[in-house]
């Protein structure tokens, strides 16, 4: 059978009578196969995975795992880290064309010739970048150690930060630094109404506003919290307030049901009125697309080793600095 990758994944189809979450936990079996998503994905296939986590907590897990076959329920940029970090294994991916906004504002040969507009200044990458983007880094970090990753550095030492201007803008505040930030930002964050979260705020007085750092500095500045996915559903169950505005992608609002059945948590909404607070390159992913990247292992993803080993030393450098203040 010709296998075709052409719309990014296998268009193979699927019978409906088939039970995908007995057959994706045979095939788990079978391959020895771990399967890692984020916590933006469909609940269906938050249930059927081995772990669910935020950027750091799913680099770690894809580095440490023996699994022989990693299959990555995300976007590319993170699958792409897991091969950086562990290419002995295989990783396979639901769709080829589950992207990042936020990575895409970033175009390699663009940020080479504004990074060398700047010699001296070190360059600190979210990990919301490609493999090229991190090639050109001198350290990565994700959204629960940026602040951690940039203190590491002198405070007389200039930065460069990318791609998230909204990142490093808060990252800017909380450290009193003026890294020069690059134009980027993710079109999920970028589009949540101040005025509606406003008029939200009033029709539930006792509600907090929690928040994603890549969220506009307008929500930034009126949220409660602001923290990684990990942080927001770790304070959502851990705080007493019982309602919650919860201003990330709508997927983590199942974890954090799921750990706090009895409180409240309105997703915040988007300016206008489509499911603007859904990420479509996560929404890409579905069951019967994990199951035909498990049973025919492809969609897999494939790096030249001179671009690895290069987008790997930064990588290696947030995971020491992000061990070393306790992330
Ligand atoms: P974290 O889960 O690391 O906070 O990242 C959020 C995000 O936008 C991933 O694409
Ligand atoms: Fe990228 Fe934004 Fe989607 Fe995260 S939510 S994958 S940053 S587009």
């Amino acid at each position: 059978m010709e296998l075709d990758l052409q719309d990014g994944y296998l268009d193979i189809p699927v019978a409906p009578t088939l039970n995908l979450f007995e057959e994706i936990k045979k095939l788990k079996k079978e391959k020895n196969a771990i399967i890692l998503a984020h916590y933006y994905q469909d609940s269906d296939i938050q249930e059927i995975a081995d772990y669910i986590g935020d950027s750091l907590g799913l680099a770690r897990k894809a580095q440490e795992t023996h699994a022989d076959m990693i299959v990555f329920a995300g976007v590319h940029f993170m699958a792409e880290t897991a091969k950086i970090l562990n290419p002995s294994r295989k990783v396979v991916v639901p769709d080829l064309l589950a992207g990042c906004s936020l990575s895409d504002s970033c175009p390699p040969a663009l940020f080479k010739k504004f990074k060398e507009k700047y010699p001296d200044h070190k360059v600190v990458s979210y990990i919301n970048c490609s493999a090229a983007i991190k090639a050109l880094s001198d350290v990565i970090c994700t959204s629960s150690n940026a602040v951690s990753v940039v203190n590491s550095f002198p405070q007389d030492q200039p930065l460069i930060f990318a791609p998230d201007k909204n990142l490093g803008r808060y990252v800017n505040q909380k450290t009193g630094r003026k890294m020069i930030l690059w134009d980027g930002a993710c079109m999920v964050h970028e589009l949540f109404s101040l005025e509606k979260i406003i008029r939200l705020k009033g029709r539930y007085p006792k509600a907090k506003l929690i928040a994603h750092p890549e969220c506009e500095e307008s929500v930034l500045e009126l949220a409660d919290m602001i923290g990684s996915t990990t942080a927001l559903l770790k304070f959502s169950k851990e705080d007493p307030c019982t309602e919650f505005i919860v201003a990330t992608e709508a997927g983590i609002l199942h974890q954090m049901v799921k750990n706090s059945p009895q409180k409240t948590f309105i997703p915040a909404p988007p300016n206008n009125n489509c499911a603007c607070n859904e990420c479509p390159h996560m929404k890409r992913n579905t069951l019967e697309k994990i199951y035909n990247a498990m049973k025919y292992e492809l969609p897999v993803i494939e790096m030249e080793e001179s671009l690895r080993i290069a987008a790997k030393r930064p990588m290696d450098a947030m995971l020491a600095i992000s061990k070393q203040a306790g992330h």
